[in-house]
């Protein structure tokens, strides 16, 4: 029996049609059964590829519990441990030896914030290629100040931080959460413990409209002064202290020394309550802020994503999807000569100059690693082979501001993944790297896009250009279209999940023949 697949073009739409041939194609006699698989969908989609409705929805519904799950940096390294191990993928420290071998699957992580995830292909020798996605783990975010603790008028308040360029003033009005990590003391030993305290908590008030009518016209707002959330009433805390026992009181040391004074007792507590503990074991922390209403489909068909940090745990998401799918769902790992990599860093928002962060030597020293036993310039030789995909969010066309977009480059919702170019070098992207994608793309039937700034507006940046010009690899920017980007909560479309997970698992399956094809 025979199975062929077909891809039509009908109406100016894809059909797929899959032909099953028997006994066999030369024989003159010959039954033929044609089924044809669901397209309904490039009705909606237009004439590309056409992923099924169900499919489409499985997968951002995934997305949708990553994202409710990752609400720091580290629980993001913690939610892609977990499914990185589901997939067989075991944790090695960057502190000890390692002894690496082909089929193997393992991954690394730097100050909790930074994972790097690679599958060592069955047939890799030192001195091949890396296949490798690269995507951020942080977005911009209110960050719990070293010494926090406020009152005025009664209230509660919790001095925060800006982290990274948000649109401050969306999280005004929000019911807000908290998560992080905070160090304990047990006994003889420190230890690192995730939090997420996953329920309204803090809130930043507006001003109410009949005290601002002088302001309405143009609402200003002070990042310092204005951003302080109310975490409870002084009348309240000072009863649940009494009440509960509570052993932190203010020392009033100047400067305050331990975590007692230099928070209030209502976050000391609601921490003691959380992670059963005392308050003088609490050493430090690293508390982040955000919304507290979970990421959720949206739309009368259900076909976009309301969400935080779309920027850019969706790079992160299909990331993590495109690896494991490509190393567990087919055997194509035993006769691959790459290594299949994932490097999600710490720190992009603010420049990515940081330990955990892309401008770090993490990816170098892991790379290196992989090229021992190799000759003595496999590392040297492996870099020019390799490629690297920078998967950050672009922008899609805003409704009432498609101005805002050079008039031959709007990304638009459903017509695919984005690639991202600018000849000032903001985004790493090549002609011989989009040759590569689009092979990709082509394959896994996936559309794309192009985005260009305009001459006369400022260009965002990404990992790709410190990534590419740290270490020589071909690199191309590209992401999934999105609007709202770094306002507390954002929103893209249900179909770029599936398609971008798509392109990567394409992109690990493929790239290595495409290269060899290649000639410059
Ligand atoms: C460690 O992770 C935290 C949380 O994202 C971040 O604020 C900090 O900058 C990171 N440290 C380093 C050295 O990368
Ligand atoms: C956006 O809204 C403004 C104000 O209503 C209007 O003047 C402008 O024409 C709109 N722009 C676009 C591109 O729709
Ligand atoms: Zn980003």
């Amino acid at each position: 029996m025979f199975f062929h697949k077909y891809v039509l073009n009908y109406c100016n739409c894809i059909i797929k049609v899959s032909v099953i041939t028997w006994p066999d194609p030369s024989c003159a006699c010959q039954l033929k059964i044609y089924v044809s698989l669901p397209w309904q969908f490039c009705l909606l989609q237009g004439p590309t590829s056409s992923p099924s409705a169900d499919a489409v929805k499985t997968a951002a519904k995934e997305f949708l519990r990553f994202i409710n799950r990752s609400p720091s940096p580290f629980h993001v390294v913690e939610e892609c441990k977990a499914r990185l191990m589901a997939a067989g993928f075991s944790e090695i420290k960057e502190t000890e030896a390692w002894n690496v071998k082909p089929k193997d699957k393992c991954f690394v992580t730097r100050n909790q914030s930074a994972i790097v995830a690679f599958a060592v292909g069955g047939q890799y020798r030192p001195g091949n290629g890396f296949s490798i996605i690269g995507a951020h783990t942080d977005s911009p975010v209110l960050k719990v100040k070293p010494v926090s603790t406020q009152e005025k008028h009664g209230y509660v308040q919790v001095g925060v931080e800006c982290y990274g360029g948000g649109m401050w003033h969306s999280w005004l009005d929000r019911d807000l959460k908290l998560a992080g990590r905070v160090f304990i003391r047990k006994g003889s030993m420190i230890e690192s413990h995730l939090l997420h305290v996953d329920r309204p908590i803090l809130r930043v008030p507006n001003i109410c409209i009949h005290f601002q009518r002088e302001m309405t016209s143009k609402f200003e707002f002070n990042k310092e002064t204005h951003l302080l959330p109310v975490i409870a009433t002084v009348l309240s805390q000072k009863q649940e202290s009494t009440e509960n026992h509570m052993q932190c009181e203010a020392a009033s040391t100047e400067p305050p020394q331990d975590q007692c004074d230099k928070h209030s007792p209502a976050l000391i507590q609601l921490l003691c309550n959380e992670l059963a503990v005392e308050p003088t074991q609490i050493l430090d922390f690293e508390l982040l802020l955000s919304d507290a209403v979970p990421a959720t489909l949206g739309g009368v068909y259900e076909e976009f994503v309301f969400a935080p940090r779309l920027d850019n745990l969706h790079s992160c998401f299909c990331a993590i999807e495109g690896l494991t799918r490509a190393c567990s769902e087919t055997d194509s790992l035993d006769s691959e000569p790459h290594v299949r990599m994932i490097a999600l860093f710490d720190n992009e928002e603010t420049g990515s100059q940081t330990a955990a962060g892309a401008g770090s030597k993490l990816l170098e020293l892991i790379l290196k690693r992989l090229c021992t036993g190799g000759s003595r310039t496999a590392f040297e030789e492996s870099m020019p082979k390799s490629i690297m995909v920078s998967a950050d969010m672009a922008h899609a066309v805003h409704p009432n501001y498609s101005e805002k977009h050079e008039g031959k480059h709007r990304p638009e919702f459903h017509k695919g993944v984005v690639i991202k170019i600018n000849a000032n070098q903001r985004y790493a992207t090549t002609a011989a790297t989009t040759v590569v994608i689009r092979e990709v793309a082509r394959k896994a039937e996936v559309p794309l896009q192009d985005f260009v700034v305009k001459n006369d507006s400022p260009c965002g940046s990404t990992i790709g250009p410190i990534m590419s010009a740290n270490l020589g690899i071909p690199t191309i920017d590209l992401g999934a279209a999105q609007l709202s980007m770094h306002s507390i909560r954002e929103m893209c479309e249900t179909t770029s999940v599936y398609h971008t997970t798509a392109l990567f698992k394409a992109l690990f399956e493929e790239y290595p023949r495409i290269m060899a094809s290649m000639k410059m």
